[in-house]
């Protein structure tokens, strides 16, 4: 059986990911494949779990190591149980946030340093490393005003506007730094233009089903 395929989506909070998550699960259930979506953290019981104790806005005290090593902690159940066992059966996979959130989010807004965050991330996932990356590029202010008017903040949202230009400028970087994997897009363009973009992106990784 052919190995499926992994595309991780990513963005700062309110840059319209879910939208464009269900518009590529269409297209590449046309193109054949059994596609099946989840999200981080969570996607599992336990992760979910887990996530429950990272976004939980009482606990401000949590030092940015935790924070981290919550994050792996549940990457790595997804991939135990959810993620890999998909793609060795042929599946689509798409993951709403991967591992690229911990190196943006923990290595450059937090300052733990990149390389620090992708070895002990390497531990959770394996050789499971998404094929490919979309990065929906917004600005800090208009992701934060987009979530402010929807419901009670996480812990991660309630940051303030600094650490979420951090975030902004790191996928940024992070898009330069690995071009072959990542393909960063205009968060503010039209919905079907950005999906249009994705769908050229993705052509190039379908197999024939
Ligand atoms: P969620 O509500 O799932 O995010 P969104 O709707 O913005 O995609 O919350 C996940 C939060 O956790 C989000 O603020 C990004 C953050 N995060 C990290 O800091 N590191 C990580 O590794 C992941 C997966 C998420």
């Amino acid at each position: 059986m052919n190995r499926g395929i992994f595309i991780t989506m990513e963005g700062p909070d309110g840059s319209g990911k879910s939208t464009q998550i269900e518009l590529l699960k269409e297209y590449l259930e046309g193109a054949g494949y059994d596609v099946l979506i989840t999200r981080e953290p969570g996607g599992n019981r336990i992760s979910e779990a887990i996530r429950e104790i990272i976004l939980n806005s009482e606990y401000t005290e949590m030092s940015p190591v935790t924070e981290m090593m919550l994050y792996a902690s549940a990457r790595a159940q997804l991939i135990a149980e959810v993620i890999g066992p998909a793609i060795e059966s042929g599946k689509a996979v798409i993951s709403d946030r991967f591992v690229d959130s911990s190196l943006v989010y923990q290595g450059m807004a937090r300052g733990l340093g990149v390389e620090t965050v992708y070895e002990i991330n390497k531990v959770a996932i394996g050789e499971y490393m998404p094929q490919l990356t979309i990065m929906l590029d917004l600005p800090a202010e208009v992701g934060i005003s987009r979530k402010k008017d929807q419901k009670e903040l996480d812990r991660m949202e309630l940051e303030s506007l600094e650490f979420h230009k951090k975030v902004a400028a790191g996928y940024r970087e992070m898009a330069q730094r690995f071009p072959e994997r990542i393909k960063s897009i205009d968060a503010t363009l039209p919905i079907e233009e950005i999906y249009g973009i994705i769908k050229g992106s993705v052509e190039g990784l379908l197999g024939s089903k």
